[in-house]
């Protein structure tokens, strides 16, 4: 555990001169005032990395087809249906109906629904910004922070996802009194969970390493500084469908 600790020191240090790795021109930077960030922590780590623009702002298609391959070696078509969706809620504030910012993506009952991982609801006055409070009822569920001996103490399994994601819901259900249960809200929660899982896969260990989820939600980082590299068969639409019937097959119902 201490050699752990110096590991992660050492790395931190590496880390404030070596930013830059992989590819130049995309190191992380947290946003700056006035840049506009999303509820989608997806598409906030690719404006972080400059894979959209740092500002957040006029996002087109063809930008994020170029985002999603540059930054997670997605098809460059794979997220245009939920493009397509963003411009079709007219959500956009742009003044350029082909574009959107980050932030006009927090529309509540758009595409963004109660019960996020990350995220509190919108009737409690805030569903953009990452919540640490919220949060660390998920992380909790997911034990991110929990560091077994064993390897396997060092992944979140779709099970353990799947089951992190129904008690969140369930929480956002208890307190929201204006919880909606759209159409949304049922297919796609699970379906961010889908995501982040299939954003953040090893494949070998057939799950997601928690300091890859950790640097993902809090810092909304890629997390090579955690050894997350580039995935070298490019994923696609089906890897998403895949893993969505996965968590959807999970038994999340708790016993009374
Ligand atoms: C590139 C890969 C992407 C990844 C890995 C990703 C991942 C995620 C995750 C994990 C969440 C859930 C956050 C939470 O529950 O706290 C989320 C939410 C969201 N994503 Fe993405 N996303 C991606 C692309 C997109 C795209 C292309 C759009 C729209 C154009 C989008 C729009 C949203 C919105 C509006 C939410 C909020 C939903 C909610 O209220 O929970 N995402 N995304
Ligand atoms: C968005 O605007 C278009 C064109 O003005 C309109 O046809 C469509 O119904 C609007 N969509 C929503 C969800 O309001
Ligand atoms: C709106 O944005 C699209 C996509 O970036 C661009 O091709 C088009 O020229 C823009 N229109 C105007 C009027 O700026
Ligand atoms: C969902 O709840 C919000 C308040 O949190 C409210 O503004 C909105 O109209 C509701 N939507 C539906 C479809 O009932
Ligand atoms: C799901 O789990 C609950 C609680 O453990 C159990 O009562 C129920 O039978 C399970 N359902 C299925 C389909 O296995």
């Amino acid at each position: 555990m201490k050699l752990g600790l110096f590991v992660k020191i050492a790395l931190y240090s590496l880390a404030t001169t070596s930013y830059g790795w992989r590819p130049k021109g995309h190191e992380w930077h947290p946003p700056l005032p006035g840049d506009s960030r999303s509820p989608c922590p997806g598409l906030n780590v690719m404006a972080n990395h400059g894979w959209l623009p740092r500002s957040g702002k006029n996002i087109d298609l063809a930008t994020l087809r170029v985002a999603v391959t540059g930054a997670y070696n997605y098809a460059p078509t794979t997220f245009d249906k939920a493009f397509e969706q963003a411009i079709a809620f007219n959500l956009t504030t742009t003044g350029n109906s082909s574009t959107f910012n980050l932030a006009d993506l927090a529309k509540h009952d758009d595409i963004e629904f109660d019960g996020s991982l990350s995220r509190n609801d919108f009737y409690f006055g805030d569903d953009l910004h990452f919540d640490p409070v919220i949060w660390a009822t998920v992380a909790e569920k997911l034990g991110l922070y929990e560091h077994g001996d064993s390897e396997k103490d060092k992944y979140v399994t779709v099970e353990t996802a799947a089951k992190a994601r129904a008690a969140r819901v369930r929480d956002a259900m208890k307190v929201n009194p204006t919880f909606n249960a759209s159409l949304n809200e049922i297919s796609g929660s699970p379906g961010t969970t889908a995501l982040y899982l299939t954003t953040l896969w090893d494949t070998k260990a057939d799950a997601a390493p928690k300091a890859w989820i950790r640097a993902f939600f809090e810092q909304e980082r890629i997390p090579f500084l955690e050894g997350y590299e580039l995935p070298e068969k490019q994923k696609t639409g089906a890897d998403i469908n895949a893993m969505f019937a996965r968590v959807q097959s999970v038994n999340v119902s708790v016993q009374h």
